[in-house]
């Protein structure tokens, strides 16, 4: 393929070299003159391990080359991949003005080429910024139609400098954001000889995608880092602790705990959490990431209470009391929390737990519930039809029954709060349908 990469800092030099080696023909463009002659001279604008090697190879073999010319740039290639900076800006903003100045660049030398073109953004972004603001200055540029006239995917990039050309080659996957069939196979074709899987999604998704993974990078850092000060503090070998703790492949390094839903709660969660802090500011050590997470717990539990008092119900019927599916344990349940808030507020509640049902008619937690939760404990049926039917809302906090066979033929058009994502899938849910997180 003819592909031109604007922006040759770290990812779009990275990215020319390696597709250059792939046997693509691919020119650089930038406004910095010293990085173009640079690599047309043969030489790496950056330091980064292998890239001179690349970079050489390929001007050598003429399949590399560089210019400050938009223009030529545009009508020489099929492909555009757009990896100018977006830095932040003084108040933690993203400063758009490379990727508004270069796509009006691009616009505006794409209105005299005929032939088809797709541009491929690269530099990261916030969601709705690819709909929003690049393909409106595109088509504004250019006079012409995006989807139709000319294709925009966006493809977040993630190397990491220092191996971003081991990176390039071995990504974990890739992700090409796009609108229509044809964006996404010429996006696609470019990273036809790496073996890493290919996520067909939309832009939005795509650019969250980047955040997502970097946000949770700095959390795993600082969060490490808190670890090992308190282990520190108290004489514990804390490299020890994360070697083992990342042997855990099931529960600790994996996509356990990792979907969106209701907050935690039972036995041990809050109650292991709560001591760790309390021993931290102990030892004097101020640990911000591990203190926030029971506040951040709280506030979730209070948003859905908030969605609630906004729907302006009055009887609320809820699936679920237990902290969560499987056990009888009401220990620190988000959703007891979350009833007697409702319960304090003058809702009139019901709720459906068959687990609890029978818990608090024998069993060990029997006890638990007339001493700790009377006033809850009443309002628990195991009538799944008539607590649907003598509400006004559902309220899921729990997957206890299958909605389509269970649930849906009982609740006319009642509104469903869903708190734990009771099917994958959400076509087909009724109208009055709201997840917490999604
Ligand atoms: N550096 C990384 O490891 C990394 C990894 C993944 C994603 N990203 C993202 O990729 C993007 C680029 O990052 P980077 O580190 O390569 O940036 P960089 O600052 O090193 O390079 C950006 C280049 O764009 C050029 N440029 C600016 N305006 C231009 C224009 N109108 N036309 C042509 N060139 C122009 C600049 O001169 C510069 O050479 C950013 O959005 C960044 O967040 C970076």
């Amino acid at each position: 393929m003819r592909i031109s990469i604007f922006g040759l800092g770290y990812v779009g030099c990275v990215t020319a070299a390696c597709l250059s080696r792939e046997g693509h023909e691919v020119i650089g463009v930038d406004v910095n003159e010293l990085k173009v002659s640079l690599l047309n001279e043969g030489q790496c604008p950056i330091i980064e391990k292998g890239l001179p090697e690349l970079i050489r190879a390929g001007r050598n073999q003429g399949r590399l080359s560089a210019t400050t010319d938009v223009s030529e740039a545009i009508q020489s290639t099929t492909v555009s991949l757009i990896c100018v900076g977006t830095p932040s800006q003084a108040n933690g903003s993203l400063d758009l003005s490379h990727i508004k100045q270069v796509s009006q660049e691009i616009g505006v030398s794409l209105k005299e080429k005929e032939s088809y073109h797709c541009f491929i953004y690269r530099s990261t972004v916030l969601p709705q910024t690819t709909r929003t603001v690049i393909i409106p200055v595109l088509e504004e540029a250019s006079g012409k139609q995006a989807h139709i006239d000319f294709d925009v995917c966006f493809n977040p990039e993630f190397l990491r400098e220092g191996t971003s050309v081991h990176d390039f080659y071995h990504p974990p996957l890739t992700i090409i954001g796009h609108q229509t069939a044809r964006g996404a196979s010429t996006a696609a074709e470019l990273y036809e000889s790496i073996p890493a899987p290919i996520e067909y999604v939309s832009y939005e998704i795509a650019e969250m995608m980047k955040y997502v993974s970097n946000t949770f990078h700095a959390l795993k850092v600082a969060f490490a880092n808190e670890i090992g000060t308190i282990c520190k503090a108290i004489g514990v070998d804390s490299y020890e602790v994360m070697r083992l703790f990342c042997m855990d492949t099931k529960l600790n390094v994996s996509p356990a705990y990792l979907k969106p839903g209701f907050g935690f709660g039972g036995s041990c969660l809050p109650k292991d959490l709560r001591a760790l802090v309390y021993k931290a500011r102990d030892v004097d050590v101020y640990a911000p990431v591990l203190g926030s997470i029971l506040e951040s717990n709280r506030l979730h539990i209070q948003r859905a209470v908030d969605y609630l008092v906004r729907k302006r119900v009055k009887k609320v019927g809820v699936l679920g009391l237990s902290f969560k599916e499987g056990t009888d344990d009401l220990r620190e349940s988000p959703t007891v929390v979350l009833i007697e808030q409702l319960i304090g507020k003058g809702f009139d509640v019901r709720i459906y737990d068959p687990e609890v049902y029978l818990a608090k008619l024998h069993g060990a937690n029997k006890d638990y519930i007339q001493r700790e939760i009377p006033h809850i404990a009443t309002l628990v049926s195991d009538n799944l039809p008539d607590v649907i039917q003598s509400s006004d809302l559902l309220v899921v906090a729990k997957a206890l029954a299958d909605f389509d066979r269970d649930v849906k033929p009982f609740l006319g058009d009642k509104p469903v709060y869903d708190l734990v994502r009771i099917r994958p899938q959400l076509t087909g849910m009724p109208s009055g349908y709201e997840g917490i997180c999604w």
